[in-house]
């Protein structure tokens, strides 16, 4: 019998997800808490929370606690994962759980300190190892990493992207992108706007990015309700695929190029395992039309979406916890707090 529960959680800036040992996927949900106005108490967490963004409902404040990939409001990180433990783990008990939580390969030590501090706060107060994300993601991705053999991930989530170059359970290169899926709904949103005067909603302008992409899906447009800009009343366009491939244009580019800036210097030792291996999408991101091909263009490497993309990250941080049963996460947890003090 296990006293010790394992777990492992990717806290992303949009969704996050939490693994146990014994159990398997037990949460999926949007990174989110929602605030009672008057009181300050937490009305609702994750999607429940996520579903009352942008409705404008006076009584709460629906807070994303993460920005670009690390923790932008410590105590409401807190709350939400207090939440979402509780529910992912309903049975306590008798030591704290060991977990593996996921940090950009670019945070700072202050950024790496909050997420920890984050999932220490409150019961169940975990033993934190924290494991960088693209570790994470190669080792998710079925890549046969032992012998410290290499691998080239880039994950594409909401807020990041980690383009880095893997030698078994290290990083050998990385670099770490402060955008992703929110820039990109961002500049569609703008464009849309601007060019159709159609204010669009979230999930309005999601839906636009995964249906037309950068290859305009199958019709070449798509019909978006949103308000018009000047009347303010409700009104349905079609936006043209085109549009929207302009918009995403910048961040694409930039994600693109910089594959190729790092292609050009992989360690000399870990380039055949890095050809063979293609270049390995995860993240939500990974799943954006077109995005596999044009980096496979700018960067001239095969580029491959890996299973799930979504999961990728999380599959990786419950191979390393299971692997290690805890006994890392009980010796950094000392670390941090020493490190608090
Ligand atoms: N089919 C799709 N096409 C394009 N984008 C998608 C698709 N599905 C999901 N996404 C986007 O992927 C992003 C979420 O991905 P993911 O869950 O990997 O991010 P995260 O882990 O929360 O963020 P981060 O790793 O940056 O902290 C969102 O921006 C979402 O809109
Ligand atoms: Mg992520």
């Amino acid at each position: 019998m296990r006293f010790r529960a394992l777990i492992a959680i990717d806290l992303g800036t949009v969704n996050t997800l939490v693994w146990v040992a014994g159990r398997g996927l037990t949460l999926e949900e949007p990174t989110a808490i929602a605030l009672d106005r008057g009181t300050g108490q937490v009305a609702a967490v994750g999607q429940e929370a996520d579903a009352l963004a942008g409705k404008e409902a006076q009584d709460v404040e629906v807070v994303f606690p993460l920005r670009d990939g690390v923790v932008a409001d410590l105590d409401a990180t807190a709350a939400m994962l207090h939440g979402f433990l509780r529910r992912a783990l309903p049975r306590r008990g008798l030591l704290r759980p060991a977990a593996v939580v996921c940090v950009p390969s670019g945070a700072t030590w202050v950024e790496r300190r909050a997420v920890a501090a984050a999932a220490e706060a409150r019961r169940p107060r975990c033993q934190v190892e924290l494991v960088d994300e693209p570790v994470a993601a190669a080792t998710g991705s079925g890549v046969d990493l032992s012998g410290g053999a290499g691998a080239f991930i880039v994950d594409v989530g909401g807020g990041t992207t980690e383009i880095a170059v893997v030698a078994g359970t290290r990083v050998a290169r990385s670099r770490s992108l402060r955008l992703g899926g929110n820039a990109m709904d961002a500049a569609i949103a703008h464009t849309v706007q601007e060019e159709l005067g159609l204010v669009l909603g979230r999930n309005a302008t999601r839906r636009l990015k995964m249906t037309l992409g950068l290859t305009g899906g199958a019709n070449g447009w798509a019909e978006a309700v949103g308000v018009d800009a000047v009347h303010r009343a409700p009104k349905t366009e079609r936006v043209p695929g085109y549009l929207v491939a302009a918009a995403l244009e910048p961040t694409v580019a930039k994600i693109a190029d910089t594959v190729q800036e790092m292609l050009t210097d992989i360690p000399p030792d870990l380039a055949e395992d890095v050809v063979e291996g293609k270049v390995m999408l995860s993240g939500g991101g990974a799943l954006l039309p077109g995005l596999a091909s044009r980096i496979e263009a700018t960067a001239g490497i095969g580029t491959l979406v890996v299973d799930d993309p979504l999961r990728c990250v999380l599959r990786g941080a419950a191979e390393i916890i299971s692997r290690d049963g805890g006994r890392k996460a009980a010796t950094t947890a000392g670390k941090h707090q020493h490190a608090a003090r």
